[in-house]
């Protein structure tokens, strides 16, 4: 049986080390091949060098070759429903389409969201070779 991906988020973010903000997450990224890559967040004494869950999940994915995501489940300890930061919004946004559907955990339920819902407007690739073609044409 298929275990449902906000358990596999909620399962993820007991390996959470967040000894600084005491705030797990947990995500789990699930491919279009119907694969799940989970991640929870890993803090540092730095801060800044902190791992957020989603582009752990997101890291663990790639680096094994798959690229295509349909579903993401978010969720944190106390199930306040969290949504991805916007760091970790462009960042799926490197991979996933404007259609990735984003289920963040409330406990009783799940909140649904598209990433082009909570992302509107990203920098892609095709930001930067559209700007690189009219900077052709200037010259
Ligand atoms: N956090 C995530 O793991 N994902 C997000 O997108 C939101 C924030 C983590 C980072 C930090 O370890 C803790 O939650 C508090 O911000
Ligand atoms: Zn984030």
């Amino acid at each position: 049986m298929t275990v449902p991906l906000i358990e596999q988020a909620r399962k993820a973010l007991e390996a959470a080390h967040v000894p600084y903000s005491a705030y797990p997450v947990g995500a789990a990224l699930e491919t279009d091949s119907g694969d799940v890559f989970v991640g929870c967040n890993i803090e540092n004494a730095n801060y800044s060098n902190s791992l957020h869950a989603e582009e752990v999940a997101l890291a663990e994915a790639v680096k094994t070759g798959q690229t295509t995501f349909s579903r993401l489940a978010v969720s944190s300890a106390p199930r306040d429903g969290v949504t991805p930061c916007g760091m970790c919004r462009q960042t799926l946004a490197e991979f996933a389409s404007d259609d990735l559907e984003i289920m963040c955990d409330t406990g009783d339920s799940v909140n649904r969201y598209r990433l082009g819902e909570l992302l509107p407007e990203t920098i892609s690739e095709e930001t930067l070779r559209e700007a690189g073609q009219r900077a052709e044409a200037d010259e």
